[in-house]
């Protein structure tokens, strides 16, 4: 690692590190400046000063500079150098701000995010400002504990008519994402007697682990295209099961008619409860979305929706639809855990639905990511990666199989070097050494323009990777990020 003081900040550039060179450099002079130690008006050190304080090519610190004077945190003029712009950029720049706290990428294939620059900040903003303006005196109490009455009212009515559910005001409870929404069902579900929970092999990170915390016991089933192995619920003695039916994660498999049935059959057969995980359903592109599992059975599904594919993670809002059984424990609970999920993002939120703005956005945003989605699949046909696509049908990823012999964390790593930001799948199975080299590639938040490059460069990547064989890399090439 090289690294400098320059103009009172410590640069550094660590070649070993997954980012590039030019993008940790950006990184961190774009936090300095948001955490003020580099403040508006100080003169940065001269291109070719700073890259042989910090020994990289000129070119390197050339374009990390561009960059962030395109973004505004910087202003350069002939004759007086470098310095850093006057005005604080976080309020200009809204595209990049989630860079801030990764490091960044030329090509970002990160699974699970939408893209954070089409969210409909105007249309929230005025949902927000109408929602805290209007609220009256006793909306401002402590609300419900399953949260505000006009929002959920709205929500169930959004649910019946989208996600053709079974939806009613009375049993529907705002939380905190999906998140929160599993935690609730688990820590009711662990009242209640529940011990053996089964979820889904491979799954999103860290499910499981927060089952286990709770003490229940998880069961992993296997997943193939049709989605879960319903088949195997009985062998595991499971009285719950964790399932994302309208789009697996992150194998993208969809739940096969039979299996709903059969699935539905086994929680009314053995009493078990189905928590039916709704994340991302509303992209689909082949046809018109899968409607809700709890649509079939409201009395043993607990469904949970949220917020952070369709708008953005950061509004932690998730919605769920109680069997009627359970609703007074989990609003009991959500009252013990925090007395309610926040009124007045609830209530904008009401708004936004019930005003049309979310049809509209989805609307807007699902032309986008179908174009990223056949952008994707047509740049990874024509690449030489090898195996098979799978997960096409809906959401904002899918799985991209590599050939046997490739060794996965080798191509996360070698296309990390070429700039490209991947997931291996394994970091998503409990037991990663039954599972098959894949790459999870989220298409949602890369632009279109960049795809296909990134894709190219991911081919470089693999063939790299086969040339290399099986050889064992170090310990900071073989961490592994989880999404
Ligand atoms: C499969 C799956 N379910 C749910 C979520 C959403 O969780 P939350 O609503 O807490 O943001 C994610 C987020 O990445 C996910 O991948």
């Amino acid at each position: 690692m090289r690294s400098a003081w320059s103009t009172e900040i410590l640069l550094s550039v660590d070649r070993a590190a997954l980012a590039t060179l030019r993008g940790q450099l950006e990184h961190q002079l774009r936090a300095a400046i948001d955490g003020g130690r580099l403040q508006a008006g100080v003169v940065l050190p001269s291109s070719r000063e700073l890259a042989a304080q910090l020994g990289l090519s000129r070119g390197v610190v050339v374009e990390a500079y561009e960059q962030l004077a395109a973004e505004g945190y910087l202003v350069s003029r002939r004759g007086s150098g470098t310095r850093v712009g006057r005005r604080p950029p976080a309020v200009r720049q809204s595209a990049g701000d989630h860079r801030l706290h990764a490091p960044a990428y030329a090509f970002d294939f990160k699974p699970g995010l939408p893209d954070l620059t089409l969210f409909p900040r105007r249309a929230w903003a005025a949902c927000l400002q109408h929602a805290a303006a209007r609220a009256a005196a006793p909306q401002l109490d402590y609300p419900d504990a399953r949260g505000d009455e006009t929002a959920r009212r709205v929500l169930a009515h959004y649910l019946a008519r989208a996600r053709a559910a079974q939806a009613e005001a009375s049993n529907l409870v705002l939380c905190s994402g999906y998140t929160q929404g599993l935690d609730l069902a688990a820590r009711v579900f662990a009242e209640r007697g529940v011990r053996r929970v089964a979820v889904e092999e491979p799954c999103f990170s860290g499910l499981w682990q927060s089952l286990q915390r709770l003490g229940l016991q998880t069961i992993h089933l296997a997943v193939d295209e049709d989605g879960l192995a319903v088949q195997q619920l009985e062998r595991g003695a499971a009285q719950a099961v964790v399932v994302a039916p309208a789009h697996q994660f992150p194998t993208g498999a969809v739940l096969a008619p039979q299996r709903r049935t059969a699935l539905v059959e086994w929680a009314r057969r053995s009493g078990g409860w189905i928590v039916e995980d709704d994340y991302d359903a509303e992209f689909r592109y082949d046809r018109e979305p899968m409607p809700a599992l709890q649509g079939l059975a409201p009395d043993r599904v607990l469904y949970i929706g949220t917020a952070s594919k369709i708008l953005a993670p950061a509004l932690r809002l998730g919605w769920m639809l109680t069997p009627p059984a359970l609703t007074a424990a989990v609003a009991a609970m959500k009252q013990r855990v925090d007395r309610g999920a926040p009124a007045i993002e609830q209530r904008a939120l009401a708004r936004f639905v019930e005003g049309g703005a979310l049809d509209r956005h989805l609307r807007a945003a699902r032309p986008v990511y179908r174009r990223r989605h056949d952008t994707l699949l047509a740049a990874l046909a024509r690449s030489c990666i090898g195996g098979g696509v799978r997960g096409v049908a809906a959401g904002l990823h899918v799985m991209v199989e590599l050939p046997r012999t490739t060794d996965e964390a080798t191509v996360v790593h070698e296309a990390a070097r070429r700039g490209v930001r991947v997931f291996g799948a394994s970091a998503f199975w409990r037991d990663s050494t039954a599972a098959a080299p894949a790459l999870v590639l989220g298409f949602g938040a890369i632009a279109e323009s960049r795809i296909a490059d990134g894709i190219a460069r991911l081919a470089d990547a693999v063939e790299q990777a086969r040339g290399a064989g099986r050889r064992p890399l170090g310990v900071e090439q073989r961490r592994r990020e989880t999404v």
